[in-house]
């Protein structure tokens, strides 16, 4: 990424990432055309990029590919667009598990129609926000070529072939491919995640917490806050064609029941927390995973939270965030 102003395009910006990435680039000096139809974000998430004079808000589907072209042209003007973040994506595991076609149009065929939308553009740089969910079930520490890549969710399966069209892309057009592979984010203006599931699920019985397997599942955690920085170091420091990297807390992780227990502290300390049972949340859910970010160290970020203190920021945040809610809904 330049750190002179530049025109970015940023898919999915009333997500909970791409609002917080569009807060961090506007501050930037950068100008953002955020482009989102709202499946999943708000605009309420977009509160302060909309009161910036650089922020355009285009409500659209990203497969919706020639009406697009012509938007994009029209909010970018003559300077065109420099680097695109392409964030949009189903982010609803389960949702994809249960429908296949959801992850295939709003997963991957976004992914597709980006490039196509880049290529018409003449737009030669894309971050891409992938996941951990492309590795599947391994043991083992997870770097950034680990193998073979076995998804257990169309989810995974579905960035996983997102990175293939993009790899595929840097052999024609694209000229940078930066390639974020994401462990779970977590912080204010979540919009999914255990986090949220539990507080919502709170919100409707105050008595009692159920939690879907045996509170033994173990991932790291990165504030949302931290996974930006970490984005905007990457663009800003890795030049190859292709840069992929893993983003996570370093060496550490947090198992659900620590997260149940604290959303209980929180939000309804008389509450009683019933676990489901078994090792798995949900079809497509991989219970532990070990993430390394020795790529990511050696080019020079590191987190300062671990994965529990993320987990602790973020429960504050969406516990006062779902608080004033409720206040100005009463
Ligand atoms: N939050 C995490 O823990 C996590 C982990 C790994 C990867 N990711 C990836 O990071 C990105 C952002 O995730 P998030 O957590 O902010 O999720 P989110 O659901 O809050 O944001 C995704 C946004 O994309 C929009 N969107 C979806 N399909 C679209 C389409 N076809 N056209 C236009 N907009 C569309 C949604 O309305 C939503 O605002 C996603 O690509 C997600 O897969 C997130």
């Amino acid at each position: 990424m330049d750190t002179q102003p530049t025109t970015c395009l940023l898919t999915g910006a009333a997500g909970f990432i791409g609002s917080h990435l569009a807060d961090r680039l506007l501050a930037l000096g950068h100008r953002v055309i955020g482009l989102d139809n709202l499946l999943l974000g708000t605009r309420a998430n977009l509160r302060h990029a909309l009161a910036s004079p650089h922020f355009t808000f285009l409500e659209a589907d990203v497969n919706d590919y020639p009406a697009n072209l012509q938007r994009v042209r029209v909010a970018a003007g003559a300077g065109g667009v420099h680097m695109v973040w392409h964030l949009a994506a189903n982010s609803d595991i389960r949702a994809g598990t249960a429908d296949p076609e959801v992850d295939l149009r709003h997963t991957f065929l976004s992914t597709f129609n980006v490039l196509q939308l880049m290529r018409a553009l003449g737009s030669r740089r894309l971050a891409f926000a992938s996941s951990s969910a492309i590795y599947g079930d391994h043991q083992q520490a997870l770097t950034e070529d680990a193998g073979p890549l076995r998804p257990i969710s169309n989810y995974g399966a579905m960035k996983l072939a997102s990175e293939a069209v993009i790899s595929a892309a840097l052999e024609t057009f694209l000229e940078r491919a930066w390639i974020f592979r994401f462990p779970n984010v977590v912080g204010s203006r979540g919009t999914h995640g255990v986090i949220c599931d539990l507080l919502q699920k709170l919100a409707a019985n105050p008595a009692e917490l159920e939690v879907l397997g045996d509170g033994r599942q173990e991932k790291p955690y990165l504030h949302v806050s931290e996974l930006v920085d970490a984005m905007i170091f990457i663009t800003t420091h890795s030049h190859e064609p292709l840069n992929a990297f893993n983003i996570g807390p370093e060496g550490t992780a947090t198992t659900v029941q620590y997260i149940a227990g604290r959303v209980v502290a929180e939000a309804a300390p008389q509450a009683v927390i019933r676990y489901t049972g078994g090792a798995k949340g949900w079809p497509g859910d991989v219970p532990k995973f070990n993430y390394s970010i020795a790529k990511l160290r050696r080019l020079g970020w590191a987190p300062h939270l671990t994965s529990n203190q993320a987990v602790d920021r973020a429960v504050r945040e969406l516990v006062t965030e779902a608080r004033q809610r409720a206040q100005r809904q009463g």
